[in-house]
């Protein structure tokens, strides 16, 4: 079963597309552990939006009114991309038929008073089942918030698999535009949530700095060049999202330019250097005090934050000696990867009758399937439903290729 994902995050900033091979190892009768769902990441790419595609994105992210044609236009040119994307890998790989999961960009994710009222990804999945033929998975939020839960993080699943045998309070961490969380570990219910910014509040000073509207603080240089104004650091820290308790979500509705210049406008301003050098402790304490809240020993991080030095370093020095950071590709699997991995794993599951979402990470009333299928080129042809979620999921070693066709499903 080949499944192609495609993500893109909250800071717009690529098309994150993963080409995996699923195959359940059963684990025979009597085993105690059940099923082993093993994964081959054959292709990873991110794919940079054209300029023009990532400036309307971005001002999709923005709160304000825009008109509904910039909406629909969007979600036309942002569907044929991804239809290209996906062309291109599966014809780089003699793919012909694929399950292709595709997440969209979230424009609206509405919060009210902690409840999620709405959730829209774009993208409109009708091209890329028509250009490839290939059925598609799309709106893979929409049915969790419509149990009840947040939406999100929807990375619960996949870390919650990958770290089933983990020996010690772990924390896998996705530092993208906002910054997610799964705890697992021995004897307790996984929990998940968004702890506030990771980069997006980075994003907006660079921009502001370089005059660049897609910029980055590429290596941390911005930061780097800026001391942290401990005021200005303590009136973000009054962030009343800060205080909530689990299970929440958070987006760019939220923590945007708009939020920054609100929290400015009370306080001299410190100027951007030192502005940029602030917002980027600020998620290093904000997560930090989330794993300590936890009693995390070790995590393993991935997202394009974990490309920012300076931000990595505040992050080692906030959590402290006593745990462990690594990036997610001690498993095998590569960090630029991961939540494009995530997409086709929901959509194995779904594809599969399994449920996709953990009830105990998203505050869901129950666990349900993710999203909705638009056929390809012929009818949806679904295998038998499995009756069992696969007790843990792993990376396919190299040394097992030449074996992989024992044992597939
Ligand atoms: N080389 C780099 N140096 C500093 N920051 C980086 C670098 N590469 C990526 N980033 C940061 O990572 C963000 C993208 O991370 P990503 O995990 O793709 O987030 P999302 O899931 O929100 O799209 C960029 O907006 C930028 O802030
Ligand atoms: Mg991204």
């Amino acid at each position: 079963m080949i499944t192609v994902g495609l993500m893109t995050g909250t800071s717009a900033d690529a098309l994150d597309v993963a080409l995996v091979d699923f195959s359940v190892q059963d684990a025979g009768q009597g085993s105690s552990t059940g099923d082993e769902l093993v994964m081959e990441l054959l292709d990873h790419r991110e794919v940079p939006f054209p300029d023009d595609l990532s400036r309307d994105l971005l001002r999709l992210l923005e709160p304000m009114s825009l008109p509904l044609s910039l909406v629909a236009d969007v979600d036309s040119r942002l569907g044929i991309f991804s239809a290209d994307t996906v062309q291109e890998v599966l014809h780089t790989h003699g793919v012909e038929h694929a399950l292709v999961v595709s997440h969209g960009q979230t424009v609206q994710h509405l919060l009210d008073d902690g409840l999620v009222r709405g959730t829209l990804q774009i993208g409109q999945p009708a091209w890329i089942a028509e250009h490839t033929g290939c059925p598609v998975l799309s709106d893979v939020r929409a049915r969790d918030v419509a149990a009840g839960g947040q939406g999100a993080p929807l990375a619960s699943m996949l870390d919650h698999l990958l770290f089933a045998d983990a020996a010690e309070p772990t924390a896998a961490l996705n530092l993208g535009g906002i910054a997610n969380l799964t705890v697992v570990g021995p004897g307790r219910a996984p929990l998940a949530y968004d702890t506030g910014p990771a980069n997006a509040l980075v994003d907006v000073m660079a921009r502001r700095i370089t005059g660049d509207p897609c910029a980055i603080d590429r290596d941390g240089a911005l930061a780097a060049a800026g001391l942290v104004d401990q005021p200005l650091l303590d009136a973000l820290l009054t962030e009343p999202y800060y205080r909530r308790t689990a299970p929440k979500s958070t987006g760019k509705e939220l923590f945007n330019a708009a939020y920054l210049d609100r929290v400015l406008a009370e306080h001299p301003d410190p100027g951007p250097h030192d502005v940029i050098a602030t917002v980027t402790r600020l998620t290093a304490q904000t997560v930090a005090a989330e794993c300590h809240r936890h009693g995390v020993t070790r995590i393993v991080v991935s997202g394009g934050g974990t490309r920012n030095p300076v931000l990595m370093d505040e992050l080692r020095r906030a959590l402290g000696p006593s745990v462990a950071l690594e990036p997610v590709d001690v498993l095998g699997l590569p960090g630029s990867a991961k939540e494009a991995v995530l997409m086709a794993l929901l959509g194995w599951l779904t594809w599969h009758g399994l449920p996709a979402t953990v009830p105990s990470c998203t505050g869901a009333s129950r666990a349900t399937p993710a999203g909705r299928l638009t056929p390809g080129d012929r009818p949806l042809d679904l295998p038998p439903p499995r009756t069992h979620l696969p007790h843990r999921l792993r990376m396919r070693q190299p040394s097992e290729t030449q074996v992989s066709a024992e044992g597939d499903t």
